[in-house]
């Protein structure tokens, strides 16, 4: 494909400035050019027609390579489960080809610039089928040593680039404060300084390899009972102190893109919302890189397409992911701009935030990185998943159960032998793979597997181990008003689970109970039950090999809670489980506490 050089261009546009001004350029390839200068210069060449091509974000499946050519398109977005040739076990080759394809039709452009590939790696490259899935967010909130949080970002990051991917759409940096949100997985605490330093950790592991993506501004975990893209009630006061601190240290960390929230705030959705966007994010917080809508997130808005358009991108969005209605996006804009409702001063901001995005990222100089499938669930990145997975456990109850000692173990629950479950959203698919068998990781019976005996008779064994399970589920599909471990979006086999250990402790046994899920779940008197209980949250491919280590012994428990554990289906919201819990933020056993 065709290489793209910072210096060629810079050569042609000094050209290009010698004809306007019938000055001699100098052409001297060494001298120092300010990099925002040399896109300011590239920007004054671009027609009306292609900056507004360069604003547009399509799904991969909305759009020709055709189109991507005569539309000089900034950007591609590849949705949550949304795959080469629609085939979910698509090879990694074939991923990279149509990213080549992609990027090839953008360098025959007449503005040759070259586009930006976006994707929701937001648990390692997860859309991708055979890549290393590493654990949530919510794993990573839990997890002491920063350092592993920074060896995921950094992996996930690998994971991209080996495929010829720029942009990441993670790190969330949402607080969730009630944990009926379905997305409270994709938050690593309840606690917005448990944020801030995770987040930090984050973008310094990923930046070297990939753009991250800070979202979704601002408080979208504070919505009023946890409702996806629903209204949050609270005041000003309560939004800086308790959701912006991620994002000012972001800026400070010059974070490339920021995506807005879907959400409203009293009311006003945010994609609309001129205060938060335009007077306190870009004026206040002076953040000088690219805010991207959320998937059709415009189209919530007030009046008809194009004054949605406009309020969006008069509010401050410089870059829009219409996946299928990109076309209409495109020409209403420039509408709106020879009307006059749209200035062009302000596309040419947003124009200039995507392409220093682009030039910092060195885009220019390399617009596909090379194809390195040996990136791909390599030893490596196994190990790192494995010791995030194990950090992020975390011991709520141990009545000298653990660890394991010569026991003969009769494993059941519906997350025991897999992977899919342990994975949960955002795997393969938008909502989650269903399978066992995710194409990589070790599930809970294999890990046992490995460290001891197992056996299939009831009778034989003195210890039980139960593992429950939540169903895999995204964004508002995880929305619960009963997060319990029988009710909600508790897998329907939790009830046989608990009817298991209620059994297997009037028959003396040890009862060990581990639980897989998105967010703490209200147990009622199950505890009464167990001998152990472990919260695995949702450890990813390698879960199953990081729990047999611990419940062994071989490794010691080190996570402890970023969320408050509720009590009760009435206190699921920070205010109320700030008094009213069953375990507090902070807490986690090791295995030698009494
Ligand atoms: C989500 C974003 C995500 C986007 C693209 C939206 O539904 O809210 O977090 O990045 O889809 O997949």
């Amino acid at each position: 494909m065709k290489k793209w050089s910072l210096s060629l261009v810079l050569v042609s546009l000094l050209i290009l400035a010698a004809c306007n001004t019938n000055e001699t350029p100098d052409t001297s390839e060494e001298a120092p050019i300010e990099s925002l200068s040399e896109m300011e210069a590239l920007l004054n060449t671009l027609t009306l027609e292609e900056k507004v091509g360069q604003m547009m974000q399509p799904e991969r499946s909305g759009i020709t390579l055709e189109e991507v050519t005569e539309y000089n398109i900034g950007s591609i977005l590849n949705a949550g489960g949304s795959h080469p040739n629609n085939n979910h076990l698509a090879s990694f080759d074939e991923w990279y080809q149509m990213i080549e394809s992609f990027q090839e039709a953008a360098s025959a452009s007449s503005s040759t610039i070259p586009l930006v590939y976006g994707i929701d790696a937001v648990h390692g490259n997860n859309n991708v089928y055979g890549a290393t899935i590493f654990p949530h967010n919510i794993n990573l909130g839990m997890i002491q040593d920063g350092s592993i949080i920074e060896d995921v970002a950094a992996a996930t990051g690998r994971e991209m680039r080996a495929l010829g991917m720029h942009l990441n759409f993670s790190p969330a940096v949402s607080v969730a404060e009630d944990i009926r949100w379905g997305r409270t997985y994709e938050s690593m605490s309840q606690d917005v300084d448990i944020v801030t330093s995770g987040m930090t950790h984050y973008l310094n592991g990923i930046m070297p390899y990939a753009i991250p993506t800070v979202k979704h501004f601002v408080g979208d975990g504070g919505t009023y009972l946890g409702i996806d893209q629903g209204n949050s009630i609270l005041d000003e006061a309560a939004i800086r102190d308790r959701h912006l601190p991620p994002y000012e240290a972001a800026i400070e960390l010059d974070v490339p893109v920021i995506m807005a929230s879907y959400h409203s705030i009293r009311g006003v959705k945010l994609h609309g919302h001129e205060y938060w966007l335009k007077t306190v994010l870009k004026g206040e917080l002076g953040f000088q890189g690219v805010l991207l809508s959320d998937y059709n997130a415009i189209n919530q808005l007030e009046g008809d397409f194009k004054t949605q358009l406009t309020t969006a991108i008069n509010a401050g969005v410089d870059m829009l992911m219409q996946p299928f209605n990109w076309k209409d996006a495109y020409y209403l804009i420039i509408e709106a701009v020879e009307d006059g409702d749209i200035l062009e001063a302000r596309i040419d901001d947003a124009v200039l935030r995507i392409l220093t995005m682009k030039e910092t990222a060195g885009l220019f100089e390399t617009p596909l990185p090379a194809l390195d499938t040996s990136q791909m669930y390599s030893a490596d990145h196994q190990a790192v998943a494995l010791e995030a997975a194990r950090a992020s456990m975390v011991l709520l109850e141990n009545s000298d159960a653990l660890p394991l000692v010569d026991p003969t173990i009769y494993l059941s629950g519906p997350a025991a032998d897999h992977v899919g479950l342990m994975a949960g959203g955002w795997t393969t698919f938008w909502q989650g793979n269903p399978d066992p068998d995710i194409g990589v990781g070790t599930s809970i019976q294999d890990g046992l597997d490995a460290y001891g005996d197992l056996t299939d008779s009831y009778a034989d064994a003195d210890t039980v181990i139960i593992a429950f399970s939540e169903l895999s589920y995204a964004e508002g599909a995880g929305d619960t008003m009963t997060p319990t471990l029988t009710g909600g979006l508790a897998h329907p086999d939790n009830a046989d689970g608990l009817a298991l250990a209620e059994r297997a402790q009037a028959d003396g046994k040890t009862v060990i109970a581990l639980l897989v899920s998105g967010r703490p779940l209200v147990l009622g008197s199950a505890t009464d039950h167990f001998d152990a209980l472990v919260a695995m949250f949702l450890p990813g491919s390698e879960g199953g090999e990081a729990i047999a280590s611990l419940l062994y012994g071989t490794h010691d428990f080190t996570g402890k809670l970023s969320y408050y554990w509720p009590e009760t289906i009435i206190d699921l919201d920070i205010e109320s489980m700030r008094d009213n819990y069953r375990y507090p933020l902070g807490y986690g056993l090791t295995l030698t506490d009494e």
